[in-house]
């Protein structure tokens, strides 16, 4: 005869009470947490229309309790979403001076986790981005050689995205293809019971907004009085620089800012670049000449030929050297000018212009590191703590 009730023997056998456990496991099937209820509407909708629609109308996708998710677009932030994170980035700055903050900073994500997937080169976006997981305190794992993971055996790219998010928390994404960041994130949100944020870090000739966000911060840091009623000046390869489209873009959160391109007849900025700063009252111009365009600019944004996007060879028959900045031309530029680069550089820049104080792309890309640990951490909704951390108390 049993000593055990039978709830206690079932209690017994599965570790936990069964009526609980059902609740728990219809719990986890049916009111996913994870889940916006925005995104339901998305659910039955196919890559094939979502990915027709306006940026606009993907939005909400991306979005969870009113707060980027997802990171993919630069139309995603707001002038004060850009504003807030620059302080955050600041205060991240100045908190992990002191052993103190440092460790207060390094808890704050102590249990979260991250994955890089890249199958582009990368230097400082990788590295940058691996930094500010750490930073937080996340651990981080890598996918850096597609060809070692089971894509090389024919399982679908978005199973395989699948696949990298069970183990993770966060995924950093930096993908050749076009759109595909996009698509899995689209993927992982409508059409999974687990999805977690993505941050696109490049894809494809698309877009690269934490670049852009790097960008802005460099510039809010180092321009006397801010962006506003700045005129920036972007040298190089306008079409196929993904770094230019999403800077542009973020633009539209500023005031009377002035855009001058300047590229060869080959590479110049896409139509599209140029109907949204027309639907946006942007001032902009476009022009071959570089000398004349460097004279009056708040910001020169140079940016070396993507030649890894040829079809044909194409770029060789392009002559780029009149769009090279070069020590004489320190000389005409504005007193208070910055110079930058998103970098790899080849040869935009003489490197011995990078001894005058003008150029900043060396402190460009430490930004990065930044304003990447101030996005991750507004994505997981602890910026607030750094913002509210007293330092030196
Ligand atoms: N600017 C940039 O994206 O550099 P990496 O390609 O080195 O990451």
């Amino acid at each position: 005869m049993s000593h055990f009730s039978k709830k206690e023997k079932i209690i017994e056998n599965y570790g936990i009470d069964k009526g609980k456990r059902s609740n728990q496991f219809k719990s986890r099937l049916y009111s996913e947490p994870r889940w916006d209820p925005s995104w339901k509407k998305f659910r039955d909708m196919e890559w094939e229309t979502f990915s027709k629609l306006e940026v606009a109308e993907k939005i909400p996708l991306f979005t969870k309790n009113n707060r980027l998710y997802d990171c993919l677009f630069a139309q995603q932030f707001d002038r004060e979403l850009l504003d807030r994170l620059c302080r955050v980035a600041d205060k991240l700055r100045e908190i992990t001076k002191t052993s103190a903050g440092d460790r207060f900073v390094t808890n704050l994500l102590f249990d979260k986790r991250a994955i890089l997937v890249f199958n582009q080169p990368s230097s400082r976006t990788f590295l940058s981005f691996q930094n500010a997981c750490h930073i937080l305190g996340m651990k981080t794992s890598e996918i850096r050689d597609v060809s070692t993971s089971s894509f090389a055996k024919g399982e679908s790219p978005l199973d395989s995205i699948r696949t990298f998010a069970s183990y993770v928390h966060l995924m950093i994404m930096r993908m050749k293809e076009d759109g595909f960041v996009e698509q899995s994130a689209w993927h992982l949100n409508s059409k999974t019971n687990r999805p977690i944020p993505i941050i696109n870090a490049g894809s494809g000739t698309d877009q690269h907004p934490t670049q852009a966000l790097l960008d802005i911060y460099t510039m809010t840091r180092l321009l006397d009085g801010g962006i506003d009623g700045k005129n920036i000046v972007m040298v190089g390869d306008l079409k196929r620089g993904r770094t230019v489209r999403s800077l542009s873009y973020l633009m539209k959160n500023y005031s009377g800012v002035k855009i001058t391109y300047v590229s060869p007849e080959e590479f110049r900025v896409g139509l599209d670049i140029l109907e949204f700063l027309r639907k946006h009252r942007i001032n902009y111009t476009e022009t071959y000449d570089f000398e004349s365009a460097i004279r009056d600019a708040d910001v020169i944004y140079m940016t070396r030929i993507q030649d890894e996007y040829d079809k044909n060879g194409e770029s060789k028959k392009v002559d780029y050297s009149k769009y090279y900045f070069k020590p004489e031309h320190l000389k005409i530029i504005k007193p208070t000018c910055i110079i930058m680069h998103p970098l790899p550089r080849r040869n935009e820049i003489d490197p011995k212009v990078d001894f005058d104080e003008r150029a900043v792309y060396w402190r460009q890309e430490r930004n990065g590191m930044w304003i990447r640990a101030a996005l991750i951490s507004y994505i997981f909704n602890i910026d607030h703590k750094i913002m509210v951390y007293k330092v030196g108390v």
